[in-house]
């Protein structure tokens, strides 16, 4: 069995600067952190699926690559619409940039981990693939054969039913659900963006969407503004096994 550690959406903010709703992201994910140390250190990878800051703070890497030192398995990182792809491979330029994207692939054992990047431009909210994208993308999913295949990506390709966040999400899906539905092997996507956790069926394979290790958005299936939630925050521990992929989700105390 294989395990993997998941965050999402951190919006660190630079020292002196104000906490995003008031709420300290830095506090969060030091307890996270250590946590995670303590009861998943035998973990394959630690992944976080974007918004790592807060939108322009790019001073911020430096303080997460100050903190990740916390942790002792290796970790993978994806930008969200909060990230600035600049900045983030100043501070981590060991990030793999394929074709000026931050955008990897690593095999682990018989797992395909496929990292996407879905930032459409610096202050746009909604994600792209656009064609450049889709065609790297095409050859590590036809090249994934009968690898197990967990795709992580910021922003889901699907919506999710809560309005205020379905008009943020991928612009450009049908590709991408068209190379996974061909797929004959386990296949699972993780996303992140939404501040929510969320579960479901799309191209006939599972996806999961996790909340933030900062604030959440409200369940609310009506209304066209984003509302902050109070649920807390939390992370998620994904399990692969021969026969399946299982995730567990753990919350935090909001501190
Ligand atoms: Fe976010």
């Amino acid at each position: 069995m294989k395990k993997l550690v998941w965050l999402t959406d951190l919006h660190l903010v630079e020292q002196g600067r104000d906490w995003p709703q008031g709420v300290d992201p830095l506090a969060r994910l030091r307890f996270c952190l250590d946590e995670i140390q303590a009861f998943h250190s035998d973990a394959e990878r630690l992944v976080i699926s974007g918004d790592l800051i807060q939108i322009g703070n790019p001073g911020a890497y430096g303080i997460l690559r100050e903190e990740l030192t916390r942790i002792s398995m290796p970790y993978r990182l994806l930008v969200g619409n909060h990230d600035n792809r600049e900045a983030m491979l100043t501070s981590f330029p060991e990030l793999s940039s394929v074709d000026g994207f931050i955008q990897g692939v690593e095999d682990v054992g018989n797992v395909r981990l496929l990292y996407l990047d879905t930032l459409a431009a610096e202050g746009k909210h909604h994600g792209e693939l656009c064609p450049v994208r889709m065609q790297w993308i095409g050859e590590q999913i036809r090249s994934a054969d009968e690898r197990s295949l967990l795709i992580f990506l910021h922003h889901p390709p699907c919506d999710i039913g809560v309005p205020a966040l379905d008009r943020l999400s991928l612009v450009d899906s049908d590709e991408l659900g068209d190379l996974i539905r061909a797929r004959e092997a386990p296949t699972h996507l993780f996303c992140g963006h939404v501040h929510r956790n969320a579960s479901g069926l799309w191209a006939g394979y599972p996806l999961a969407a996790l909340k933030s290790l900062h604030v959440q958005f409200e369940l609310d299936l009506t209304g066209s503004n984003l509302i902050r939630g109070d649920e807390p925050p939390g992370y998620a521990v994904v399990l692969i096994k021969p026969n399946g992929i299982i995730v567990n989700y753990r919350d935090i105390p909001a501190l």
